[in-house]
């Protein structure tokens, strides 16, 4: 455990003058586990569910290929859990993954029942390939839109749900704690401007993740790790930060933001070519195209360097174009409005950050180290996805750990107006300089992509570090007052622990890979590494 000092909230606050208001549940976040949980949690109280941006603003909106799921009868439970493990490298919770893998179907069905319009064929559910998985189990809504598909179906149940109430654009900055050290609710800003406190009996964190750390990232605008920051400065313990999941395929247009190419594309068959039309997955992975995204990933890598150039490509020239239309509508529309005529030309495509699999430590029921607060989904680090994680299972961890969380939330007694204390929290101005926050963020994700990136090493991990506390002195001493600024501050404290547990990790295994310890270590490393604040 390595302890950090920071400041315990980055905003002041004064309950005397600020607005407040009271729920049984408070929910931080709009993407498939903070729904989830929110829906489970109506059973028994009153719920409050906030979201950073809209409601379309989530990773999970954007997912497109899928939730992994045991949903046909020649696949078995055994098999996800041997695929999930193989996968994690030694650093899965077993008896988390089988929790998950086997209460997956019933989920996913139950999400089926709430108006999500999973593919079917035949009037059977539709099941596709990615890598790492040893049987097709991938369901998919809308072909690649399979994320919009399940939030527009649980957003309908939750309209159905008089005691859910849904608020957009709203920034939580922080989580309240008492002198117990025990979770009271959150201090935020409206979308009006105005600050308000939620006092909660129990909270729940679903956030998300932390892609837009890195200049390249498959990730929305909001994913900047602002609930793993504000758990940490809550005293929570996180684990596991050096893991960051880069997907092998972004669209890759100079200029145009990265969009996400799926990986079930590769699961039906497309091809990945160097510069000069060469297959070349084959000689890095038996598997070719459906290794590993750490091996796919890392083998783009190579060949980019080796033909010096900045994109691999797609080839799926050989795919029935209509049927490529009817599937994958999303990256149909995507290519045409780059003129890419899929059946003539070659996708550009290059590896970007995707996936953060470490973060707040729960356990089985969605426990955070702090009493009265939850978390669930990329937000955590619950044990399923350990060193690497199978595409599409994140979905799946959203949806079940979601669950819990609602239940464990909203079982646990208490009455929110017992979590109101007067409380006056003030920061004293500092003189020192300030920096651009627009330059900083540009610049963190820059020194992010080159150093802490999908391949790592000693000296540019050190490195990193002293720039980040250089720019700490400058950003965390100050109070902004809009979440840009926070945002910046959130970034900063995250990507100074990930580079931390990213150097003190002397191995390679999952998605870390140093270039001065390629070998895994199980002597030395088969454990997490956690952090908190001091
Ligand atoms: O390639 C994809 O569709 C991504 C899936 C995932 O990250 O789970």
């Amino acid at each position: 455990m390595k302890l950090f000092e920071y400041r315990r909230y980055l905003t002041e606050i004064d309950t005397t003058s600020t607005r407040h208001i009271f729920t049984d549940c408070l929910v931080v976040g709009g993407g498939i586990a903070g729904f989830r949980g929110a829906i489970e949690a109506a059973a028994n109280c009153n719920v409050m569910v906030v979201c950073k941006g809209s409601i379309s603003d989530s990773n999970t909106w954007n997912a497109q290929g899928g939730i992994a799921s045991v949903l046909r009868s020649d696949d078995s439970f055994d098999s996800h859990i041997a695929d999930t493990l193989s996968a994690g490298c030694g650093l899965c919770d077993e008896a988390i993954v089988r929790q998950v893998v086997q209460e997956g179907p019933d989920l996913v069905r139950q999400l089926l029942d709430w108006g999500t319009e999973f593919d079917k064929v035949d009037g059977i559910l539709d099941v596709t390939l990615e890598g790492g998985h040893s049987h097709a189990r991938i369901a998919h809504a809308h072909g690649d839109s399979t994320g919009r598909g399940i939030i527009e179906g649980l957003v309908r149940k939750i309209k159905t749900i008089s005691n859910i109430n849904v608020t957009e654009n709203f920034f939580v900055i922080d989580v309240i704690t008492n002198g117990d050290g025990q979770c009271v609710g959150a201090i935020g800003r409206r979308e009006d401007g105005e600050m308000e406190v939620i006092w909660a009996a129990n909270t729940i964190l679903a956030t998300g993740g932390a892609g837009r750390l890195y200049r390249e990232t498959t990730n929305p605008k909001i994913a900047t790790a602002d609930g793993l920051a504000m758990a940490f400065r809550a005293g929570a313990v996180l684990s596991d930060l050096e893991f960051m999941q880069f997907h092998p395929t972004t669209l890759y247009i100079a200029g145009a933001s990265r969009a996400l190419i799926t990986e079930t594309l590769r699961g039906e068959g497309a091809i990945l070519l160097d510069c000069e039309g060469n297959a070349f997955m084959k000689s890095y992975h038996a598997s070719a195209e459906l290794a590993p995204r750490d091996i796919v990933s890392r083998a783009i890598l190579d060949r980019m360097l080796k033909t010096n150039t900045t994109h691999v490509y797609l080839d799926i020239r050989h795919f029935d174009k209509s049927y490529f239309k009817k599937r994958f509508p999303l990256i149909s529309e995507l290519c045409e409005s780059f003129d890419i005529d899929v059946s003539v030309d070659l996708i550009p495509v290059r590896p970007s950050a995707h996936y953060m699999l470490g973060g707040i430590k729960v356990d089985s029921n969605a426990a955070t180290s702090i009493e009265h607060l939850y978390a669930c989904g990329e937000v955590t680090a619950s044990g399923l996805h350990g060193a690497n994680r199978l595409g599409s299972n994140s979905l799946l961890e959203g949806l079940v750990f979601g669950k819990i969380a609602g239940q464990q939330a909203s079982r646990q007694s208490g009455d929110a107006h017992l979590r109101y204390r007067k409380m006056k929290y003030d920061i004293p101005r500092s003189d020192r300089s300030r920096l651009d926050a627009d330059d900083v963020r540009n610049s963190l994700r820059a020194l992010m992509w080159r150093n802490v990136g999908i391949t790592r090493k000693d000296q540019m991990l050190e490195e990193s570090q002293e720039i980040i506390r250089f720019w700490q002195r400058y950003v965390m001493d100050k109070v902004f007052d809009k979440p840009y600024g926070w945002e910046c501050q959130n970034m900063l404290t995250v990507s100074l622990l990930m580079a931390y547990a990213a150097q003190h990790r002397r191995e390679s295994r999952g998605v870390h890979y140093r270039n001065d310890y390629p070998e895994r270590n199980d002597k030395d490393f088969a454990k997490h590494f956690e952090v908190l604040r001091k």
